[in-house]
């Protein structure tokens, strides 16, 4: 078993749009995927390839921290040249930091992108969903010169998130509970990647490569199974849930040999089947 080396997943590129078009983001023509190494992050080479030859790019969209599905993060002076090379050009950056608040217990937060932003170029995305709860649908944006458009979209679409649901996560977030349920989050987050991680060694095929991520709570595997069929197995026959590589490609067709799996269910005897049925289910569809 060895650290997922080669694999890229896609931060993705939006193009066609122009930074003051951003209300008309809808009318997206193409998506552009740039390979991300599981360590480093998005590649700079790709993207500076893109910014050559993509005639119109309209924004660039990038988990900075805790990317899903390969938890790696851009390191502080890769978020800084990011910003400043996305600006010499006029591109928007949509940042996503969903994950952002769930590093390893004894990491630093992160900083975001959006530190390094002295344009109004980076539009700063999060929610609780990954933290708190994804069914209270409360995220938030810090749009920078992009305010007038993004208040014009969230009107158009939905007007407003309920308020009751808001004003509960304000008063959670100001009386400091937050910061005490993210300490304990984090640590069971990364206890359950070491136990998923752990049991994926011991019963995925020989030859099997995982994720090393820097946080959040997802494991990104690499076999030789067909995971799209793995997947349907998986549910149809037992009801267990897992995300295919393909899902991860914008084309839908690349990383068919990869899967994702959540590792945010408290560790027991029948998440631990779960995994040894995967694993033997990969082997069976290798032939092993
Ligand atoms: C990177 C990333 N961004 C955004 C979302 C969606 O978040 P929300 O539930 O707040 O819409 C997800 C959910 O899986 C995600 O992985």
């Amino acid at each position: 078993m060895a650290h997922l080396r080669d694999a890229a997943e896609c931060e993705t590129f939006v193009e066609e749009v122009e930074p003051e078009e951003l209300a008309d983001h809808c009318d997206i023509r193409e998506v552009v995927e740039i390979p991300t190494d599981p360590r480093e992050g998005v590649s700079f080479e790709h993207i500076r390839k893109a910014i050559h030859t993509v005639p119109k790019i309209g924004a660039c969209l990038i988990v900075t921290n805790y990317s899903n599905p390969l938890g790696c993060s851009l390191a502080e002076e890769r978020k800084k040249e990011l910003v400043t090379l996305l600006a010499k050009h006029r591109i928007p950056l949509i940042e996503d930091d969903i994950y952002g608040d769930l590093a390893r217990p004894d990491d630093k937060r992160p900083v975001t992108a959006k530190a390094f932003d002295a344009k109004g170029l980076v539009l700063l995305c999060s929610s609780i969903s990954k933290t708190l709860a994804p069914g209270m649908r409360v995220g938030w944006v810090s749009p920078g010169k992009f305010r007038d458009a993004i208040l014009q979209l969230k009107t158009n679409q939905t007007f407003a998130c309920p308020a009751i649901t808001r004003m509960a996560i304000a008063e959670f977030l100001k009386n400091g509970s937050y910061d005490a349920h993210l300490r304990k989050i984090r640590a069971v987050y990364w206890e359950l990647l070491c136990r998923f991680s752990g049991a994926v060694a011991r019963y995925f095929p020989a030859g099997t490569r995982i994720s090393r991520p820097q946080g959040s709570f997802v494991l990104w595997i690499e076999t030789s199974a067909d995971t799209t069929i793995l997947a349907a197995r998986a549910l149809n026959e037992h009801r267990i849930s897992i995300a295919p590589g393909c899902i991860f490609s914008a084309k839908g067709n690349n990383y068919r040999n990869c899967l994702r799996i959540s590792c945010a269910h408290p560790w027991s005897a029948k998440i631990d089947r779960a995994i040894q049925t995967l694993g033997r289910l990969a082997k069976e569809l290798n032939g092993d």
